[in-house]
């Protein structure tokens, strides 16, 4: 399906639940209090059937998120529901990793091919600070996802003076496992205090960081991992890593290739992460609607975020599907 701009739209990001087991310092805005209540969730049956609903009008890739995605006891079900559609070209997780060792073999058995995890320090207090977490079980859930298949991706979201010391190893520690690592511009969805131009470090400094650090970054245009915005590079000292920056902020044509839809854990369907509009999908499914709420999704898709004009959130990160 295409949008009134021309971008073909063909990929649902789930977020199959706004609870978290972490408090990541860039995920959560100011004094957020407005949790679903769970009974606001949708149940594994109503997700499977947005998601069939999104693949017979044309979708081929979904994600799921969250929120922490492993923290809902069904989500084997789920995975297992849209890893049987026909016409299925990718379903991704992404996750904190937290969670991931002990269930990244029923993951790749439900169809669950490929898993973002998140990871923003190697140095296990700066990863506390960051996250609140406990690094060495996201690093077992690396190696857990890595031994079972999955295709792994790294994220990585920038801070100046919380991470920047961080890059060159976890670019080093990506390579040596064979996954490309993406680092992200802090985006306005969290709390005032950690949205301060002194904490945003944009792409163009964090290269500067990696090329000091590593040595020289040259752009790879046709590499593609995975179906997200993230521009890749190589470095000429290691020829292993693929670095992907993704700029929503620093690129004046970031929503040029946009291509998604979100789905809230309480079946808001959502045109842009950085615009306030949503439809509600639950009544949608309730009233045999969905065909028609998903093309209004669509035909609803703005040119571009609004991170630029003074956005703020009303849902933090995890409920609208990060
Ligand atoms: N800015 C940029 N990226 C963010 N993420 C979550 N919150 C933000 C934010 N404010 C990213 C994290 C996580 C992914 C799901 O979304 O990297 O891995
Ligand atoms: Fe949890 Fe991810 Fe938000 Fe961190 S960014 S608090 S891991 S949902």
């Amino acid at each position: 399906m295409t949008d009134p701009f021309g971008r073909s739209i063909d990929y649902l990001r789930i977020s199959v639940t706004d609870r978290c087991n972490e408090r990541c310092l860039y995920c959560m805005p100011e004094g957020y209090k407005g949790w679903a209540k769970r009974a606001d969730h949708l149940t594994a049956a109503q997700i499977v059937s947005i998601a069939r609903a999104a693949s017979r009008l044309g979708f081929t890739k979904f994600r799921l998120t969250g929120g922490e995605p492993l923290l809902r006891s069904d989500f084997l079900e789920i995975a297992q529901g849209i890893g049987a559609f026909d016409n299925l070209h990718s379903l991704g997780l992404s996750t904190n990793g937290t969670r991931l060792a002990p269930l990244a073999a029923d993951l790749a058995a439900a169809g669950v091919r490929a898993a973002n995890i998140s990871l923003d320090a190697l140095d296990p207090a700066a990863y506390r600070r960051i996250t609140g977490g406990d690094l060495a079980q996201v690093l077992a859930g690396i190696d857990a996802a890595l031994a079972n298949g999955l295709f792994v991706k790294l994220n990585t979201v920038l801070m100046r003076g919380v991470n920047e010391s961080e890059l060159p190893s976890l670019v080093r520690f990506a390579a040596a496992r064979r996954m490309p690592i993406r680092f992200i511009e802090l985006m306005p969805l969290t709390r005032t205090d950690v949205l301060t131009p002194a904490n945003f470090l944009s792409l163009a400094d964090a290269r500067v960081i990696l090329e000091n650090a590593l040595g020289p970054l040259s752009a790879l245009p046709d590499y593609r991992a995975g179906h997200g915005p993230a521009r890749y590079h190589e470095c000429r000292d290691f020829p292993r890593a693929r670095i992907g920056f993704i700029g929503a902020l620093s690129e004046q044509d970031f929503c040029a290739s946009c291509n998604k839809l979100r789905l809230t854990a309480d079946g808001k369907l959502r045109p842009c992460l950085g615009r306030h509009g949503e439809l509600d999908l639950a009544a949608a499914l309730a009233n045999d609607q969905l065909d028609a709420a998903i093309s209004e999704a669509i035909a609803q898709k703005p040119e571009a975020h609004e991170f630029h004009a003074d956005y703020h959130p009303d849902r933090p990160m995890t409920a609208i599907g990060g």
